[in-house]
């Protein structure tokens, strides 16, 4: 299993973006954990942050064929993108929402995700370790 870690926009701000919200932990400090993880449970990962919509785009259609599963936090690009819903409709493989935050708690643009109809699951308010639950997930 090989699984594909992608980070949307301004989370390489965590740890220092509104930390109230998102926590104290950096983006490193989370794909370390993810890395661990996935080590632990014979899981191969590669991971992406970008700002550039165009650049996660690329990346996700050169997943494919390539990677199991992408676990994905779009970040805002949840609540825009159609763009990205496409990309993730043309990945064959498993594709797993995840948000720090429980955006169903927060303000009202936040509560629809255009991602979610293509995630087999979405993972909200569970802090960093959504994407932990998503590699057992995975991995199980
Ligand atoms: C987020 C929630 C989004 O609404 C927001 O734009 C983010 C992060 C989360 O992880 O909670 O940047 O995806």
């Amino acid at each position: 299993m090989n699984v594909l870690i992608l980070n949307g926009p301004n989370l390489n701000l965590l740890g220092k973006r509104e930390p109230e919200i998102y926590g104290h932990e950096t983006l490193a400090d989370i794909e370390n954990a993810i890395r661990h993880r996935a080590f632990d449970k014979g899981v191969g990962t590669d991971f992406l942050q970008t700002n550039h919509e165009g650049v996660m785009l690329d990346r996700i259609h050169e997943a494919r064929g390539r990677f199991d599963a992408i676990v994905i936090n779009p970040a805002a690009w949840s609540h825009t993108s159609v763009a990205l819903l496409d990309a993730l409709k043309a990945f064959e493989g498993h594709v797993i929402e995840v948000h720090l935050s429980n955006i169903h708690t927060r303000e009202a643009f936040r509560h629809h995700s255009y991602i979610s109809a293509r995630a087999e699951a979405v993972i909200a308010g569970m802090g960093s370790f959504g994407y932990l639950a998503a590699i057992d997930f995975l991995a199980r």
